[in-house]
């Protein structure tokens, strides 16, 4: 990829929102916290990249600054936040995703690591800090690709090891759950979350920070992945990847004009699959003859209807499976945490507008409260990660400062496959999960290994 159609994207997404006024941005750089490390007590644990380290004195929660770094799949990402929004820059791949038709990890390796500095000093610059005014540097380790969450890794290590800032290894799918809670101050743990993108359709209970029980989860391809293909098999612009413009399509058509079944209705569980759907969707584009070759934008205006019709009809039943799901999983969560009032749906598919109105009348329907973030925070992004990171600094986990010199053999802690949390007991069901290698226990797991040995 040519780096400076790369680099030209970096400004496209606009900083969301600088509520510090400039006074006060200003008076944070000249005051810089940074937190008091008193390395003999950091304690390493084996299963974990945290080091619970919760007696060290830490700076007063306001005056944490932390870079956060994403690099999992195709998006090049990176944020500073201190609590609030101070920058936030993303490169995507989105011409690689075109030219490929999904994510190659080694082209999208390349495409990070030319990329990476870049990114990470343009969060920098539109914060107006330097890497010194830092309390501490997040990076996502998984799940992903491995190859991809290497550059970031590897960034963030290089980044913390220069300038001494402890390193705090984030998970993806908590991170794209708890960003909520950097936008809506009120929510509180206990809360539930629907995480929904390309890799993973996720149906979590939050009962605290790193303590999730996973109510439903993939069991093949995730939504957003059905949203790519379908708007592959029907031509349509993949620029800012299939899910836009298929929400775009789709208000166009009849969405009752093709009866697509909807997935799992025999598995009275909250586990979620789409390749049933998307076999459906390429059959009905087949037996119409729609040639993907020809771009939408050239179609005759019914061949643009029937497009239409079929994007339409995929959105309502691909929507249709999430409502169930959220419906059950709902009536699942209240038995366990009855003072649950809020259901967060994020992931780049929580970007649709079509999706929120139609999950905001079933949390309606069961008195919750719908908490989506900003379209920019659904997607991929480094300010999800700086917050979690934040989040879990505060509670004194993150490991020490790597070394300035990092020795050649080092092996990073990646962790491509990844479970947020332990599976429902009363939820499971028969339909099992065809992703079931596990290389690494989930985060919950690590996180009360940890506080058992506190105690
Ligand atoms: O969370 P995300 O940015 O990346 C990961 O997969 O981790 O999600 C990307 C997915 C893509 O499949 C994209 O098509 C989908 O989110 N997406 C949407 C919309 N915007 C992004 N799907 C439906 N409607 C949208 N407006």
């Amino acid at each position: 990829m040519a780096l400076s159609s790369t680099l030209c994207r970096l400004n496209l997404i606009p900083r969301p929102w600088l509520p510090y006024t400039v006074t006060t941005l200003r008076a944070l750089k000249l005051k810089p916290h940074k937190p008091q490390l008193l390395r003999p007590m950091w304690a390493p644990l084996t299963l974990s990249s945290f080091s619970v380290s919760a007696q060290i004195h830490r700076p007063q929660d306001d005056n944490l600054i932390v870079l956060g770094i994403e690099t999992g799949c195709d998006d090049t990402a990176a944020a500073v936040s201190s609590g609030e929004i101070l920058s936030q820059v993303v490169s995507s791949q989105a011409d690689l995703l075109v030219r490929y038709g999904g994510v190659a990890p080694k082209m999208a390796e390349e495409a990070h690591s030319q990329v990476i500095d870049q990114v990470v000093q343009e969060a920098l610059n539109q914060a107006n800090l330097s890497e010194a005014d830092l309390s501490a540097v997040a990076v996502t380790i998984g799940p992903g690709l491995s190859l991809c969450l290497r550059v970031g890794v590897q960034k963030a290590r290089k980044t913390a090891g220069s300038f001494n800032l402890p390193l705090i290894g984030v998970h993806h799918m908590e991170a794209h759950a708890l960003v909520a809670r950097l936008m809506e101050r009120e929510l509180q743990f206990p809360f539930m979350a629907l995480l929904i993108s390309g890799g993973q359709n996720l149906l979590i209970l939050a009962q605290g920070l790193g303590q999730y029980i996973q109510l439903g989860t993939s069991i093949d391809d995730a939504i957003g992945e059905a949203y790519d293909k379908t708007a592959k098999w029907l031509g349509l612009d993949m620029r800012r990847s299939g899910g836009p413009a298929i929400e775009e399509l789709a208000r166009e058509g009849d969405a009752e004009s093709i009866k697509f079944s909807i997935p799992m209705k025999q598995h009275k569980d909250c586990n979620f699959s789409y390749a049933g759907l998307k076999t459906q969707v390429r059959l009905a584009i087949e037996s119409r003859n729609i040639n993907a070759e020809i771009p939408i934008s050239c179609a005759s205006s019914q061949d643009r209807r029937s497009r239409a019709d079929i994007a339409a009809s995929f959105q309502r039943v691909a929507v249709l499976h999430l409502e169930e799901r959220c419906e059950r999983a709902i009536e699942w969560a209240l038995k366990i945490e009855p003072s649950i009032k809020h259901l967060v749906v994020s992931g780049g598919v929580a970007s649709n507008q079509y999706v929120r109105a139609r999950l905001d009348q079933v949390v309606k329907k069961n008195s919750l409260q719908l908490v989506c973030p900003p379209p920019s925070l659904c997607t991929d992004n480094g300010v999800m990660v700086a917050w979690t990171g934040i989040e879990h600094f505060r509670m004194g986990r993150f490991d020490p400062p790597p070394p300035a010199v990092e020795s050649e053999d080092f092996v990073y802690d990646l962790r491509p496959r990844w479970p947020l949390g332990e599976e429902y007991a009363e939820g499971r069901s028969e339909a099992r999960s065809l992703r079931k290698a596990r290389i690494h226990p989930s985060l919950t797991s690590i996180i009360q290994a940890s506080l058992q040995q506190q105690h």
